[in-house]
């Protein structure tokens, strides 16, 4: 019997939402689905009509989606209505939020990241979620870096590892694994 196809398309500016897309590749082909990821910034996607589920997932800076991921979202929404679709955010706000118990900024995250995301291009995703983030001192630009100094106090309690020196990542791969898992259940 053939395998089910599924696409998962990204894009991401420090690297974590690659990371989360490629985990969740790892399980769904562990539980027997046939995975193509696309980094949308290294790859144009020109036809989607083969895949049976298409994952599309974000990271998020300053409340804003990638330009390449909403591009996608743009050139295939009629044919995405028509299909299983899955949404995903990394979020490295959300942990700090959660860590500062900000339940409201919460809520308004989780709405204006993915529920407004997919009533906009009229989707009506199987499942969708906010995973964590990194936030890389390394990689940030001098002035973000400086404002966003204050908070390197907050990560550790609020639960991120210090990957490597400046880079505070709060994904939790478990999580990761299970929506995978969840995923391939329901398709
Ligand atoms: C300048 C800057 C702005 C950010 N703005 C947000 C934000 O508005 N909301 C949020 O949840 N995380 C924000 N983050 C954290 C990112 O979501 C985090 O870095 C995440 O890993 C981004 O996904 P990516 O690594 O795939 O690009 C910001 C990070 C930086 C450096």
């Amino acid at each position: 019997m053939e395998k089910t196809k599924v696409l998962i398309a990204y894009g991401t500016r420090y690297g974590a939402t690659k990371g989360t897309a490629e985990e969740i590749a790892k399980i769904l082909e562990e539980e027997g689905l046939e995975v193509k990821v696309v980094n949308l910034k290294e790859e144009n996607v020109k036809d989607i009509s083969q895949f049976e589920l298409v994952i599309v997932g974000s990271g998020m800076k300053m409340d804003m989606w990638t330009s390449k991921a909403k591009a996608f979202l743009n050139k295939f929404s009629g044919e995405l209505k028509k299909k299983k679709v899955a949404l995903f955010v990394s979020s490295g706000g959300r942990a700090l939020m959660e860590y500062k118990g900000e339940l409201d900024e919460i809520d308004r995250i989780t709405k204006k990241y993915l529920e407004s995301k997919a009533s906009k291009y009229g989707l009506n995703p199987i499942s969708m979620n906010m995973f964590g983030g990194i936030w890389d001192y390394n990689q940030m630009g001098k002035i973000s870096r400086k404002a966003l100094d204050a908070e390197k106090d907050n990560f550790i309690p609020a639960g991120f590892k210090e990957t490597e020196p400046g880079v505070y990542d709060s994904r939790n791969w478990d999580e990761i694994r299970e929506w995978a898992k969840d995923l391939a259940g329901i398709i």
